[in-house]
């Protein structure tokens, strides 16, 4: 078994971000600006934002965070969006989710400039993505993605299972390991809350993705000897052992798991860390008009 490491992939990534910034910086060049919205004060959403924010400053990129109240409306973050799709010295823009009810998340996704879309929620990014066309893939994913290139695992002709059908992790997941490049030429298989005989159609899979959002849902007796765990889970459960009163858990039981595998990723140190990468590695995308 080999983890595969976040914690060391994601500084080696950071680097060479940082290198670019400061080459574009040497010659005079525009440096990425990334804009984060958060509204309200969800405490997840908070860490989230907040290590988004340091990362882009820890790479030389400019971070900017608007707040809101959760009361904000729908129309007042709407007019926001315009603000920052129209600032030409913002490149990237993230309005994290999860919102309040009150507002509806799609129309807030779709009045996102799709050029500044670095998150890659936008639908014309995802039917790019669906096309194989130059898109802003969601970070998520990307970071998958980005993981099993550096560790040169071969996919081709590969059961993928994914567990979890989320618009943000499990969906594109799914479309991304199917494409006819690398990483990808997988048969995808897609599960959710519906699915029957999951544990067995688990048990059949290469590649096992759990992103489902339920801690250790992922068993040792459904998963295939030899196979590649990727678990994007990352739950604070309580933990009365724990000084902080919990502790964080991925969607895979990882003890038990782990031994069966020939690669699979930690929680924490695996996938959260990629994630941020991408997001970094997007917005520079976003200051280079490398994608629109
Ligand atoms: N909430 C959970 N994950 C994400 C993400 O990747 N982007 C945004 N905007 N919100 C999230």
């Amino acid at each position: 078994m080999q983890l595969l490491d976040g914690k060391f992939l994601s500084a080696q990534i950071k680097l060479e971000i940082a290198a670019e910034v400061a080459q574009i910086n040497q010659q005079g060049g525009k440096i990425p600006h990334l804009v984060a919205i958060l509204v309200g004060n969800n405490g997840a959403s908070e860490t989230y934002v907040a290590s988004k924010m340091k990362n882009c400053e820890e790479v030389g990129m400019h971070s900017t965070l608007i707040r809101f109240d959760p009361s904000v409306t729908e129309a007042e973050l709407l007019d926001k969006v315009r603000e920052v799709n129209e600032n030409p010295d913002m490149d990237g823009l993230i309005v994290q989710l999860p919102l309040p009810d009150h507002i509806n998340p799609d129309r807030v996704m779709e009045t996102i400039n799709p050029a500044k879309d670095v998150d890659g929620f936008h639908p014309i990014n995802i039917g790019r993505m669906a096309k194989g066309l130059p898109a802003y893939i969601s970070a998520t994913p990307q970071g998958v993605l980005e993981m099993i290139k550096r560790y040169d695992i071969e996919t081709a002709g590969k059961h993928c299972v994914v567990v979890g059908r989320s618009q943000i992790v499990g969906l594109p997941m799914s479309i991304l390991m199917q494409r006819n490049t690398y990483p990808g030429n997988c048969t995808v298989t897609i599960t959710h809350s519906r699915t029957q005989n999951l544990a067995e159609i688990c048990r059949s899979a290469d590649i096992l993705v759990a992103a489902l959002g339920k801690p250790e849902f992922v068993t040792a007796d459904m998963v295939k000897e030899g196979a590649v765990v990727i678990d994007v889970g990352l739950e604070r459960v309580r933990d009365a052992s724990k000084k902080s009163g919990f502790s964080l858990k991925g969607d895979v039981k990882f003890d038990e798991v782990a031994p069966k595998t020939s690669f699979i990723t930690p929680v924490p140190g695996g996938v959260g860390l990629m994630t941020i990468c991408s997001l970094m590695q997007n917005t520079l995308k976003a200051a280079r008009g490398e994608i629109y």
